[in-house]
């Protein structure tokens, strides 16, 4: 028999009773995480939000509410009335933060039984995530989750709180509106006054954004959800929050400001001090040093080691002369076994044109100067391990070997990328196998340095500037936006833009940290004349823009002011202070990789009738 809650209030919570309250009469409400049965004695340990509560049930006490407490079972929802006391010395649990107390009842409330779910809240660990998600109301009860939830509102808490203060307006833009250019495909949802017509759930709010700077409002941000449909990762979800923000006459160290500051409150919530101004490279410099433009700062970067062969060398090695040859070193894995880097070998991108080396024995054999020169160069220390990475000259892919002054041609990038794919899967991998990487602490350790990485903090932020414009798509063999088509070029790069768009560089930047790109915005361009200029080379027709964006188009001419923004994944920052391996552990009710909702059952077919009223008639091939 279940108990009404009748006019029953609540007056503490379960973790927050600490010895100071002895004495004091409660009643305290939640689920049952533990029974144990001793006979005459029944204790519950009871769970709330806030963590957990011993309760003791004494036949003589309460023998109403011991005969309960035979009954209930573990995720029952109780409420216990009753007095704080003191545990014996012997009782005390110095493990739980409520451990010096327990919570002498007189009267035990049932008031919901459950359903046995396939596992509890307080398991350790539960290996199968298809069953969590299912079950989700069940998982989010566990401590680890409701911590995460804690989290992610005290840090969008604190970053509203900056922005705010800084003069952001939040402004929602709308959901059910027209393409964004961001690139991923749209979710689009059909329109039953308008037959045959469709909303796109936006990709950003990129365009109403600019449109608010039209309108005079100066600085705005919002906590916005953005829809893309497009493949799912352990950092990607069709469905995610940026903190997006926009503003006007900005420089671009005005916009790095803003989101340092914001940045500072939100990781200070976790106990993470970030040090500010946050460093900044080139996206060259990125490419040479970590081989990725998301430079994860606490592994080891790569290292040119060009100078530690001769021609003849890399003639007989088979290296291209011509790109780079570069080193990336492993800390501490000692040499790997031949099982090992032939485990390694797949994971290789060699479709790039790159090819490696990492029999460091047999290269040391043929060519002993090279390879201790290599090792010398890359600072390798007894046991590091260390691979080349270089231009294979019989894999001759199609690619630009245009080089601009000062600039890294297509060919040279995709050798720097390939060696930089390399470093982070081995990162993974050997941080697991041999914990030879420093980046598994980060979770655990926020505020310390490095252990076994001199001077490297957990938490990294570092920006990404000097983007080229223009990326060159080999398939379709033209010019496409590095950004998005309403970024500006450098004012000096401008005279540029239809002669020789490869040279052209980006007013954009990202923001990356440990490995994620964090926050990508860019200085827009506020110039009608500009905006065509850039349509002009990215090769799309007056008519096409006009049909795709031309209602931003035509507010361009009434008065735009320069203005420039960010976006910032909110889940992602999420994810790397809680110490997360995905979004999902920080989005409450997500899709899994295969795009779907198990616990919803989301998407499903509709009926007959719905789709009739939309005008919509699905043709699928069985
Ligand atoms: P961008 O497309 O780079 O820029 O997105 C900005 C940030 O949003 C996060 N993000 C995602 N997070 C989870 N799942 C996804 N599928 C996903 N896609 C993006 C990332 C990313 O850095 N309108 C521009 C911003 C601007 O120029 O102001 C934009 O959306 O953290």
């Amino acid at each position: 028999m279940l108990d009404f809650l009748g006019n029953l209030e609540r007056t503490d919570l379960c973790g927050e009773l600490r010895a100071a309250d002895a004495g004091k009469q409660v009643v305290v409400m939640g689920w049952v995480n533990r029974r144990r049965d001793h006979g005459n004695l029944i204790f519950l340990d009871l769970r709330d939000r806030s963590g957990l509560a011993q309760i003791v049930l004494d036949k003589e006490l309460t023998p109403e509410g011991h005969l309960k407490g035979e009954q209930v079972r573990p995720e029952y929802v109780v409420a216990a009335v009753g007095k704080v006391r003191l545990r014996g010395a012997d009782a005390i649990n110095p493990k739980m933060p409520t451990g010096e107390i327990e919570i002498e009842a007189t009267e035990l409330l049932v008031l919901n039984d459950t359903r046995l779910a396939p596992f509890s809240p307080s398991d350790e660990a539960i290996q199968n995530e298809e069953t969590r998600l299912k079950y989700r109301y069940v998982d989010l009860r566990r401590p680890e989750m409701q911590r995460n939830f804690r989290l992610r509102h005290d840090i969008t808490l604190a970053i509203r709180e900056s922005l705010s203060k800084q003069g952001f307006l939040e402004i929602e833009t709308p959901i059910l509106t027209k393409s964004t250019p961001e690139g991923a495909r749209d979710f689009l949802v059909p329109s039953r006054v308008h037959p045959g017509e469709f909303y796109a759930l936006p990709q950003s709010p990129q365009i109403f954004k600019q449109i608010l700077m039209i309108s005079g409002f100066d600085r705005y941000f919002q906590i916005a959800r953005c829809f893309r449909d497009e493949d799912q990762r352990a950092d990607r979800q069709l469905e995610f929050t940026q903190v997006d923000l926009e503003m006007s006459f900005p420089r671009r160290e005005s916009v790095f400001e803003v989101v340092e500051l914001f940045c500072k409150a939100a990781f200070a919530v976790a106990g993470v001090a970030l040090q500010t101004p946050f460093p900044r490279i080139t996206y060259d410099e990125a490419m040479k040093q970590y081989g990725t433009d998301k430079p994860d700062l606490r592994l080891p970067g790569l290292t040119d080691v060009r100078s530690a062969f001769t021609d003849a060398d890399l003639g007989t090695l088979q290296i291209d002369p011509a790109l780079p040859v570069v080193a990336l070193r492993i800390p501490k894995v000692g040499e790997l076994s031949r099982k090992e880097r032939e485990e390694n070998h797949p994971t290789f991108d060699s479709k790039k044109g790159a090819k490696f080396i990492d029999d460091f024995k047999r290269l040391a054999k043929g060519f002993p100067e090279a390879a201790a020169k290599v090792r010398e160069l890359a600072g390798a220390a007894e046991g590091d391990f260390v691979i080349i990475v270089a231009g294979d000259p019989a894999h001759h892919i199609k690619a630009s070997d245009t080089k601009f002054p000062g600039r890294l041609s297509e060919r040279e990038i995709n050798v720097y990328a390939a060696a930089g794919n390399f470093r982070s899967e081995l990162a993974k991998k050997y941080a697991e196998k041999h914990g030879a990487f420093a980046i598994t602490e980060a979770a655990v350790n926020k505020t310390e340095p490095l252990a076994g990485a001199a001077g490297v903090m957990p938490f990294n932020p570092i920006w990404i500037v000097d983007f080229p414009m223009f990326e060159y798509d080999l398939a379709d063999a033209k010019w496409v936006p590095a950004h998005h088509p309403f970024t500006s070029p450098y004012e000096a790069d401008m005279a540029n833009l239809l002669t020789d768009p490869a040279s052209v560089r980006a007013n954009c930047y990202d923001l990356a940290m440990n490995g994620l790109e964090l926050g990508s915005g860019s200085i827009r361009i506020h110039r009608k004349d500009v905006q065509q200029q850039i349509f002009q080379s990215l090769g799309i027709s007056d008519e096409e823009a006009h049909q795709r964006f031309g209602f931003f188009l035509d507010a361009l001419e009434y008065g735009t002011p320069p203005h420039g923004g960010i976006a910032l994944g909110l889940d992602r920052i999420v994810m790397l202070l809680a110490g997360a391996p995905s979004l999902r552990e920080v989005i409450a009710f997500p899709k899994t990789a295969k795009a779907i909702d198990l616990m919803a059952d989301a998407p499903t077919t509709v009926s007959e009738h719905q789709l009739k009223e939309l005008h919509i008639r699905v043709a699928l091939k069985s």
